[in-house]
């Protein structure tokens, strides 16, 4: 698939910053890139890679060389996936069908938000492999409602997020206008009308093709729109869900089950005894608690605790070293969010594909530069 003409600067998923920012209103630029309050886990995350250095090794003969990684029985072309983001058909057109599209034609998981605003079921048409991810509260029969609906669509891989009991303080998105649901204002409009790429490309045609967007996939029927002047009864917390909850879904649930936002060994074992099948060591990308620290920085302590469990990986992930560092670290396998989103607003499915492309030659360069021809050989390159 060709690189979309504005797109073409792009050489690593960094350089997608700058052309996304141009392309979106501001509102909804801040409220994809900012963390929340100062934004110190956002950085540390960042930082937390930087701090590590690799160790290569030379004369290995790496000509030939691999970056797939089976992962639930499955084998995937890279050791990265898309992870959950919410209303991402507001930045780019269709953006999660684009989403589900490029990852199914690059071999590699797709994790749809529970925030979508495209149902699961029109995605899961385009990628039968698609994961879905739900926030749920402490009511088993909304749980099972969700999770049987899922199902029913042909999803098999289950992601609850647990680390969002309340909302994060991301005082600046709100004050540019972007909350849940957006109330229709003089400054939202003005944003809009000011980035008229993004007003045609993705709002208007957007609107014309189906109307509001709506939360499509927070209960068995259809959820709220993502535009109001009235704010929705029952607000996004999620505070009363426990582990019982997931015990009781554990035992439903026939396909895997994994929870996402796990940042201590403690949670890992519990996870461990209730039966999931894997965890997403997150700190949301820096987006709920502030100074949460960098999911990075907990890794081997959680892996150590891991059982059976696959150890999945997001957050601040943005350079092949990146890939690599983490699973040199124990993670089997990693997601990227923020790049994903840009690549999608950008340059929709080809977007997507250029970036899903990036990372993967970083990785696969990277594996090269350190003397190893397989990923499982990435451990011992950390000293
Ligand atoms: C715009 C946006 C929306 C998000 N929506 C969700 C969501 O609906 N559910 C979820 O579990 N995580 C959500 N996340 C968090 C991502 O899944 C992921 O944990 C985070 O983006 C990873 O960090 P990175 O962006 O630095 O790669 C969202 C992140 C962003 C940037």
């Amino acid at each position: 698939m060709s690189v979309p003409r504005n797109m073409r600067r792009v050489m690593c998923l960094e350089d997608l910053e700058s052309p996304c920012r141009s392309f979106l209103p501001r509102a909804l630029w801040e409220f994809a890139s900012v963390g929340v309050e100062g934004n110190l886990s956002r950085d540390g995350n960042r930082q937390a890679f930087d701090d590590i250095w690799l160790y290569p090794r030379v004369l290995n003969d790496v000509s030939q060389r691999s970056i797939e990684r089976r992962l639930f029985d499955k084998a995937y072309d890279a050791p990265f996936g898309i992870a959950p983001m919410g209303a991402s058909a507001m930045f780019g057109y269709q953006a999660d069908l684009n989403f589900a599209r490029a990852a199914h034609a690059a071999n590699i998981p797709f994790i749809l938000s529970g925030s979508a605003l495209i149902p699961m079921e029109r995605v899961v048409e385009a990628n039968p492999d698609t994961w879905f991810q739900a926030y749920v509260h402490s009511d088993r029969a909304a749980i099972g409602g969700l999770a049987g609906r899922a199902w029913q669509a042909g999803i098999r891989h289950l992601v609850v997020t647990v680390d969002v009991p309340v909302p994060g303080n991301r005082g600046s998105s709100l004050r540019s206008g972007f909350g849940y649901p957006i109330r229709p204002s003089f400054r939202i409009a003005f944003d809009g009308v000011t980035h008229p790429r993004w007003l045609f490309g993705t709002f208007l045609r957007t609107l014309l093709s189906g109307g509001l967007p709506h939360l499509e996939n927070t209960g068995v029927d259809r959820g709220l729109p993502i535009m109001s002047l009235v704010a929705p009864k029952r607000s996004q917390v999620h505070a009363d869900l426990n582990w019982e909850d997931l015990a009781w879904l554990r035992d439903r649930w026939k396909g895997k089950l994994l929870i996402k936002g796990v940042l201590s060994a403690e949670d890992t074992t519990i996870a461990s005894r209730t039966g999931l099948d894997g965890i997403i060591v997150s700190n949301h990308g820096g987006r709920q608690l502030e100074t949460a620290v960098p999911p990075l920085k907990v890794l081997p302590d959680i892996v150590r605790e891991k059982g059976d469990m696959a150890i999945l990986f997001d957050s601040g992930i943005r350079r092949g070293t990146d890939v690599v560092k983490a699973l040199a670290l124990g993670a089997d396998f990693v997601f990227v969010g923020r790049p994903f989103l840009y690549a999608a607003a950008l340059g929709r499915e080809s977007g997507v594909s250029h970036a899903i492309n990036l990372l993967a030659q970083e990785v696969d360069r990277n594996l090269a530069l350190l003397g190893c021809t397989e990923l499982d050989q990435l451990g011992s390159r950390l000293n």
